[in-house]
């Protein structure tokens, strides 16, 4: 019986193939580092019975109409705003994400990001790469306590309440904000739920974990930025959408606020001569959030158990089911 055409957006290693070859037939775009031209994707898709594709591919309504004979788009990330749901789901497609395996990974970087903004390790890190280290003086690059400081959570799902737990483990007062009450977060980590514009006007640390929808776009803006304390710290690990960057340019730059952690543009790759990226006080980094080795493999073998389970007449076991 003919294998269903799997194509897979960039150039995945051969090992995590291996084991689902003799159920699918792979196409692939052979690059590791540059993503399928819009126009190669839309070709290839033609073919395809199911797709592995990034986030940084757009899969909406040109593209499914594109593909009569997809079935099933597996999305390398537990985000999925790059995928138009909605259609998907009028033309029967299956969506499917990677949550759970990646939220440990993501809550670690999360904090390092917190961490590196409060105690400027980056910038401590470049002052004696560029030879500046002369004396050791009582003020030298300090920054801010993280210990006993209040976090505020932005998005309490898996991974706010995993960066939670890091923070208990910190001594950090946690205060959360969520579309609906976390009681097992509120039990387990005391963590106290606030609305929006209180957690602003109360935590050291601002913490946005909020999946990017229509609802959160821009969320963070400069009325957010003036609520929060001239000592705050933001730290992005969502999405760059959920900020208007501007805004949060004028604020540090401006010491509304004092620091902000970014793993998360509103365009990436961001450009090195972006202004947000020329400020000290911002720690930038390439959207690694759940970029370590074990995670990333077990984030691509769940898109493959995914789609196996689909053209297997099975449930798949991570479907996105809202759009
Ligand atoms: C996600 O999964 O949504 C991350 O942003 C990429 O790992």
């Amino acid at each position: 019986m003919k294998k269903p055409i799997v194509y897979i957006t960039r150039k995945i290693p051969n090992e995590i193939l291996v084991p689902y070859q003799d159920s699918l037939d792979f196409r692939m775009w052979e690059d590791e580092e540059t993503p399928v031209p819009r126009d190669v994707l839309l070709e290839e898709v033609k073919e395809a019975d199911g797709l592995l594709c990034l986030l940084t591919e757009k899969i909406d309504r040109e593209l499914l109409e594109n593909a009569p004979q997809v079935k099933v788009v597996a999305n390398m990330a537990v985000g999925y705003d790059n995928i138009d749901v909605g259609a998907a789901l009028e033309k029967n497609v299956i969506v499917t994400n990677t949550p759970d395996v990646l939220t440990e990974t993501t809550a670690d970087l999360a904090f390092s990001l917190l961490t590196a903004a409060a105690r400027r390790i980056a910038e401590a890190n470049d002052y004696i790469r560029a030879g500046k280290w002369d004396h050791w003086s009582p003020y030298l690059l300090a920054g801010s306590d993280i210990h006993g400081k209040k976090v505020g959570i932005v998005g309490m799902g898996r991974i706010g309440e995993s960066i939670a737990k890091r923070a208990k483990g910190f001594g950090m007062p946690i205060l959360y904000h969520n579309r609906s009450r976390k009681p097992s977060a509120e039990k387990d980590l005391g963590a106290t739920y606030k609305e929006f514009d209180e957690l602003l006007r109360e935590a050291d640390f601002v913490v946005s974990v909020i999946p990017l929808t229509p609802e959160t776009r821009r969320m963070f803006n400069k009325d957010a930025f003036r609520k929060m304390k001239t000592s705050a710290i933001f730290i992005n690990v969502s999405r760059g959408g959920v900020v208007d960057e501007k805004a949060l340019y004028h604020a540090l730059n401006e010491n509304t606020i004092h620091a902000a952690g970014l793993d998360v543009f509103e365009e990436e790759p961001i450009d090195a001569n972006h202004p947000l990226v020329k400020l000290d006080n911002v720690v930038c980094l390439p959207h690694i959030g759940s970029a370590s080795v074990e995670t990333r493999t077990k984030m691509l073998k769940l898109c493959m158990d995914n789609l196996l389970a689909v053209f297997s007449g099975e449930s798949p076991i991570t479907p996105v089911k809202n759009p």
